[in-house]
């Protein structure tokens, strides 16, 4: 079993600098959505950004629906494939709304990529994303993300939703993994 004491490096973002972030990305969003016609539509990806749509969603002060899709990248191990599978869509029509996915963390950029396509397909009025986390230096193909709250550099990360083998998404700060845990 993987403890915090054997796996963890050191602590990249504190929970206060987390909900720092987190409170300007949700004043910046109410402000770029003010006076919609309809609530705008968070759409969380599941898992990883559980933690991040429920503390953003409280920090959005105009309307907001929130709906989840589940997807996970075909593979094992730390490396995207860039195949894309949906485990859950959505249950909701995005016609003609204002929709902001919501991740964790932009890597590749494979996932969103993939999303942003899939999306855009249904006709929404308008489609942009938030991503909690950006790895500019890994990306594989370009993705515009509109909202970012930090980017980082290439290390592997957990906490805050984000997770090594399912492990460490419940950690309140986002925490550098020992590369030891990862390469073996
Ligand atoms: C993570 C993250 C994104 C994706 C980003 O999900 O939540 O969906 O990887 O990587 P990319 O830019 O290289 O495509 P993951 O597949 O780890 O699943 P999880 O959210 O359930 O942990």
């Amino acid at each position: 079993m993987l403890t915090r004491e054997k796996s963890i490096q050191g602590v990249l973002f504190s929970s206060e600098e987390i909900q720092t972030r987190v409170r300007d990305l949700g004043q910046q969003i109410s402000t770029d959505y003010a006076n919609l016609e309809n609530p705008l539509i968070l759409i969380g990806i599941l898992n990883g950004s559980f933690v991040l749509c429920a503390d953003l969603m409280r920090q959005i002060t105009i309307p907001v629906e929130i709906h989840f899709m589940s997807v996970s990248s075909y593979g094992s191990g730390t490396e995207s494939t860039g195949i894309v599978r949906i485990d859950k869509d959505l249950r909701v029509d995005i016609t003609g709304r204002d929709v902001l996915i919501v991740e964790d963390i932009v890597d590749t950029g494979l996932t969103l990529s993939y999303l942003r396509e899939l999306f855009a397909d249904r006709q929404p009025k308008s489609l942009e994303i938030c991503a909690f986390l950006d790895k500019p230096e890994t990306r594989q193909k370009p993705v515009e993300v509109r909202y970012i709250g930090f980017s980082i550099p290439n290390e592997f990360v957990v906490g805050y939703g984000l997770d090594y083998n399912h492990y460490f998404r419940e950690l309140p700060y986002i925490a550098i993994l020992k590369s030891e845990v990862y390469q073996g």
